[in-house]
């Protein structure tokens, strides 16, 4: 039997304009999606957390099952293979569910068949998979769900690790809207088409705000950093991708001690992330917003 794990990821910095060829700070999570691959009749996909269980398919209306074919047909001769996953992130609160469950799917699917690939590699191959949920991935959800750690992300070119000189403490909150990526990327396509300099302007803003994060990073500078991430937030908001219920969970997060919030992911609901000196701040961070949230879960990164 084969096994295979994809991590969820946080953006710290650079969402969206990491579409457009800006870089992006992100990491990957501890939690994320385990998958297991065997050898069966037919293939079949099974996420028991979200009672499914799907053959793979190339009919539009089923983006689940085409995802699956999508990824069966990157073998040379298309294997059948029993899939099932363990799914622990929630879907559709940009912490990267879907990329996460390719990765692990793939990845289980490897391992079932004894194709070695290389995190990088294996990130790629997972595109084919997430082409089906959202047209224009850049990419950086897959690389983190392979990869893990943190790491500056540019479209087109290999991942850069980063070492934080210390771990990076983030409360993580789910706003409990629901979030399309594709719907999101769309609209901000849209604006980019209806005022290109001015949309163009905002991305070379983040992506100083990215140099600089990197920098923050390694230099473990979290009142630096947490500026970055509030100043990102407020770009990001101007590309209306905040909603009312994101800028409470920001606002709560900071009266609360946290040194920076902002949307991350997609925007338009689903998860903000909140920076923290320490673990106990971050308890106090999560408790605060634990009254308005839906969910709020502390994640260490860099250790
Ligand atoms: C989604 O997690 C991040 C976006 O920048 C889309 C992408 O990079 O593909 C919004």
């Amino acid at each position: 039997m084969g096994e295979g794990f994809g991590r969820g990821k946080v953006i710290l910095l650079g969402e969206h304009a990491v579409v457009y060829g800006r870089p992006a700070l992100a990491c990957g999570i501890e939690r994320g999606v385990r998958a297991t691959a065997a050898p069966a009749e037919a293939s079949r996909l099974d996420v028991p957390v979200w009672d499914l269980s799907l053959a793979p398919s190339t009919d539009a209306e089923e983006p689940l099952a085409r995802a699956f074919d999508a990824l069966l047909d990157v073998y040379g001769e298309r294997p059948r293979l029993a899939v099932e996953a363990d799914v622990a992130l929630p879907a559709g609160a940009g912490l990267g569910c879907s990329a996460a469950l390719g990765v692990a799917v793939l990845a289980a699917m490897d391992d079932a068949l004894g194709v070695e690939r290389e995190a990088e590699e294996r990130a790629e191959v997972a595109l084919a998979w997430e082409r089906v949920f959202h047209g224009n991935p850049s990419g950086v959800d897959t690389a983190m769900a392979s990869a893990g750690g943190v790491a500056v992300f540019r479209r087109g070119e290999p991942l850069r690790r980063v070492a934080p000189k210390r771990p990076l403490i983030l409360a993580v909150a789910n706003s409990g809207e629901a979030s399309s990526t594709k719907h999101m990327v769309d609209s901000v396509r849209r604006q980019h088409e209806r005022n290109e300099a001015r949309i163009e302007e905002t991305f070379d803003g983040i992506a100083a705000l990215v140099r600089n994060g990197e920098l923050a990073v390694a230099a473990g500078d979290v009142i630096a950093l947490g500026q970055l991430m509030d100043l990102n937030h407020g770009l990001l908001s101007s590309l209306l991708l905040s909603t009312t219920k994101l800028e409470a969970l920001c606002e709560t997060a900071r009266a609360a001690g946290a040194k920076g919030a902002k949307l991350t992911g997609a925007g338009g609901g689903g998860c903000m992330i909140a920076l923290c000196e320490d673990r106990e701040s971050a308890g106090g961070v999560c408790a605060a917003l634990e009254e308005i949230a839906d969910e709020a879960f502390i994640a260490e990164v860099g250790t």
